[in-house]
């Protein structure tokens, strides 16, 4: 090694300064390969398990709990299997009546603002907080929110059946009007998520459900701190001022606040729902990028902006 060195030395071809160099690069190398596998494996330590408790929004103290679908699950605890689900692939839809209306609810889903067009008041789809078609466990998949209805809720303190939840969503996600139950929507998003949750085991919290419970901030969350947070990784879809980016007169990237966005009673307005989504499904394609500061800084910015006021207070 070191006559080959040497004699590359003598060549000119060649510096000893360079195998400090290479062995500063393999470091270097080292460490971008090493380091975020490390931090792979912290990540579920970062999680709590569930703790079926609401911490209540500030800006909600007179108000009922907000719309937190997973938090209010039950008194009785549902049995936990930590077992992975698939729903079916999109090909394996049936044809036929049955067929048709699942298609139907799949689009309503997916395409909110057309097949639903009457009942929405903001610019959202159901789909941009219910991810891939409701299809992406933590991100509230239809599959799993389906097998565990009928459900006591302390939103409204009442046993709601799955219809009760989707018009939850109506009302406060999308700031519209819930469709009559035995409306063609109701029934059409209704077969699309059995469809979808064909196979589940009934009664069983199926792991995936809702957002993953974040763990708490080593801060508090801080406003200022999330704007930088929303500057640097968010605003080129969201848009500078957080009211998301249209294309011919839809949103492309939606709106997170503004008269658009969710109102103050929905789900996303409660911190621990908003940071918990933001950490494992945004920036888009580069979930759980954030740390877990970051993705409660950047809530709390989002959420401390102008939204539609939440229905109930109205009243
Ligand atoms: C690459 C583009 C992109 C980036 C960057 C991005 N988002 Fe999103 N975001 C989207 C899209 C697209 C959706 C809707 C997803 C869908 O419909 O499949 C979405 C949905 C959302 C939603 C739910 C819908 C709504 O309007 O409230 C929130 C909240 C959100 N993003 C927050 C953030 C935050 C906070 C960041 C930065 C940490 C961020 N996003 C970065 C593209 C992006
Ligand atoms: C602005 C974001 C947003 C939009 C838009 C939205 N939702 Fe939701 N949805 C939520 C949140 C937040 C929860 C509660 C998740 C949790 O607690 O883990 C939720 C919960 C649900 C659940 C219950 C999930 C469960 O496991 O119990 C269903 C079903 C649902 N939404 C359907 C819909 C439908 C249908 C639409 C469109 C009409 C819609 N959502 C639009 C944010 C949204």
């Amino acid at each position: 090694m070191m006559r080959w060195v040497n004699r590359l030395t003598q060549n000119g071809k060649f510096h000893p300064m360079w195998i400090v160099l290479a062995v500063v690069s393999v470091l270097i190398v080292a460490s971008v390969v090493l380091i975020p596998s490390l931090h792979e494996g912290n990540k579920e330590a970062a999680y709590d398990p569930p703790v079926h408790t609401t911490p209540p929004h500030p800006a909600a103290a007179n108000l009922p709990e907000p719309d937190a679908g997973q938090a209010d699950a039950a008194p009785i605890a549902p049995a936990t299997q930590p077992a992975s689900f698939t729903p079916p692939a999109e090909s394996a839809m049936p044809s036929g009546e049955l067929g048709d209306t699942i298609k139907l609810g799949r689009n309503i889903f997916v395409n909110t603002q057309v097949y639903a067009k009457g009942l929405v008041g903001s610019g959202l789809n159901c789909v941009n907080c219910h991810l891939d078609a409701g299809r992406k466990a933590d991100s509230a998949p239809l599959w799993a929110a389906y097998v565990m209805f009928p459900a006591y809720r302390d939103k409204n303190h009442k046993v709601n059946s799955f219809e009760d939840r989707l018009a939850g969503c109506f009302r406060f996600s999308m700031n519209g009007t819930a469709p009559e139950y035995n409306s063609k929507e109701m029934i059409a998003l209704t077969s699309y998520s059995y469809w979808l949750a064909k196979g589940a085991p009934t009664g069983v919290e199926l792991a995936g459900r809702g957002y993953p419970k974040l763990a708490k901030p080593p801060l508090a969350a801080d406003v200022q701190r999330g704007a930088s947070v929303y500057q640097a990784n968010c605003a080129l879809c969201h848009g500078p001022n957080g009211l998301g980016t249209q294309v011919n007169g839809s949103y492309a990237f939606p709106p997170l606040w503004g008269k658009d966005s969710y109102n103050a009673g929905a789900g996303m307005h409660s911190a621990k729902n908003a940071a918990a989504f933001i950490r494992v499904n945004m920036p888009l394609g580069k979930g759980n990028s954030l740390s877990v500061q970051q993705a409660w800084d950047v809530a709390a910015f989002v959420n401390s902006h102008e939204r539609p006021v939440d229905p109930r207070a109205k009243q």
